[in-house]
């Protein structure tokens, strides 16, 4: 019989917002066990950390918090009590064993492939001894044992359409740790979706390690690629807007580009990850495309829908890249524009192709290489938000600000905007009037409210 006497359940997440999607499958899988989430650690049943390979920051930090919750695990084992501490995500899938040779404390380790087996893994825990070690490629999908979609945090919910990447960029560990592309049937999307729109969500964004690398199939056998699919899911009654994330240059196709141009629900702004501006390093990179193609890429996407603002992610730092190819990942940043993107130096992950290559980049340049790129990206991204000062922009206000009376929200563009607002506001896609603008954020008032001097002086 399962054991369903309340417990509590803490969730660390690391990484990326598919890491954050599953963390709520997790909890919505132990519900029916009993296990309710807790934000505090100490006063936990079980501790879950949801955890990220992508780089070796990111990995390194997972052994130093499972050392530390380690202590509270033996505190509440002294006292009588029992801790059981569980490692998913991506590093439990690129370590597997090792995970419980550096922590042997640790009682699950399971890949993010594995997670629906959690009920059993949990079971098994109780009936045998030594710790679970589940880091397959199942055949079946993880996404046909999911029960319902878990909590949609504000108004705004994540859903996964893709899982997996075929790409091998030679400095990633993403095809490893989490497997070939997979798409999700529409059907099963559509019905998360509508499921998501019945719990409060009124914007979805589409996830996948290569989301634009989607095609699925409906009910009638017709194949959908990504661009299909948000149409599908933009007649859904509910959905004021659409968002997807992360795309991969080389696969964005017209399908795609013209529902920019006619889904209104799909948000002007885009995800697109360019890595570097020089052909030899994205050569180098296996990434499939060139500098030129990804500036034409991005015209036509423009073409589409003019007011598109674009993200990307950097690399600086990838082996043998010059200051020639670092000067024409400038170049291409001031002839892109960006509303806002993330930077990273390169980090040798072990067994991919990049990390054997020579020509290492010494850690000091790249130290110079990524704040000259910084400096350029946040300076792109203050103007962008300035210019928005004056406009009145739909953002969607899906939290409690930091004082009484303040609500948070997302522009169109991402930006995140601070309004004093009624609290029943919240939840709404409001009309803001910008009015003033910092690096990372924007303050508005609201459009009518700041209508009312101009409307006072004319009566
Ligand atoms: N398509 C993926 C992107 C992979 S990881 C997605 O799901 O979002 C996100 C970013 O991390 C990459 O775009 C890349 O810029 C960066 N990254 C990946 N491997 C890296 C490495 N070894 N060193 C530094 N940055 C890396
Ligand atoms: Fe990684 Fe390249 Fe795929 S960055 S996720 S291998 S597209």
């Amino acid at each position: 019989m399962t054991d369903t006497t309340p417990k509590k359940l803490h969730i660390k997440t690391y990484g990326c917002q598919m890491n954050v999607y599953d963390s709520d499958r997790m909890a919505g899988l132990l519900a029916p066990l009993g296990y309710a989430l807790t934000d505090v650690v100490d006063d936990a049943d079980m501790v879950l950390l949801n955890t990220c390979h992508i780089r070796e920051k990111a990995a390194e930090k997972v052994y130093s918090e499972l050392g530390r919750i380690n202590k509270m695990k033996q505190a509440r084992q002294a006292d009588g009590g029992a801790m059981i501490l569980g490692v998913a995500g991506c590093v439990a899938q690129a370590e597997g064993e090792e995970v419980l040779k550096r922590a042997p404390y640790v009682d699950m380790v399971f890949g993010p492939q594995t997670y629906h087996r959690l009920p059993e893994m949990v079971a098994r825990l109780h009936r045998e001894k030594g710790a679970q070690l589940d880091t397959d490629f199942p055949e079946e999908s993880k996404f046909d044992h999911l029960t319902a979609p878990g909590r949609v945090e504000g108004r705004a919910a994540f859903l996964t359409v893709q899982e997996g990447c075929d790409k091998f960029c030679t400095f990633c560990v993403v095809p490893y740790t989490r497997g070939a592309e997979f798409s999700r049937p529409v059907d099963q999307v559509l019905a998360e979706a509508r499921q998501l729109v019945a719990q409060g969500a009124v914007e979805i964004t589409l996830l996948g390690q290569n989301v634009n690398a989607y095609h699925g199939t409906d009910a009638d056998g017709a194949e959908l690629g990504l661009g299909g699919l948000i149409r599908r899911l933009a007649e859904i009654d509910g959905i004021a807007r659409l968002r997807y994330t992360t795309s991969y240059p080389a696969e964005v196709d017209d399908a795609l580009i013209a529902a920019h141009r006619d889904v209104p629900e799909l948000m002007p702004y885009l995800h697109l990850p360019v890595q570097s501006g020089s052909d030899r390093v994205l050569k180098a990179m296996n990434r499939r495309h060139g500098r030129d193609f990804y500036i034409d890429l991005v015209a036509r996407l423009r073409a589409a829908r003019p007011d598109l603002g674009l993200s990307s992610d950097f690399i600086v730092g990838f082996p043998g890249e010059t200051d020639a190819d670092f000067q024409d990942t400038l170049s291409l940043v001031r002839e892109v524009g960006y509303v806002q993107a993330y930077s990273f130096k390169y980090s040798p992950r072990p067994g991919t192709p990049a990390a054997a290559m020579e020509l290492q980049v010494p850690e000091d340049v790249k130290d110079a290489r990524l704040k000259e790129l910084q400096d350029l990206l946040n300076t792109q991204q203050l103007a962008f938000n300035q210019a928005c000062v004056g406009r009145t922009l739909p953002v969607l206000l899906d939290r409690p600000g930091r004082h009484a009376g303040q609500l948070l929200g997302r522009s169109p563009y991402m930006q995140a905007v601070h309004v004093d607002a009624p609290a029943d506001w919240l939840g709404r896609v409001a009309d803001l009037k910008i009015v003033s603008a910092g690096g990372n954020s924007l303050g508005a008032v609201l459009a009518d409210a700041s209508e009312q001097p101009a409307a006072r002086r004319s009566a």
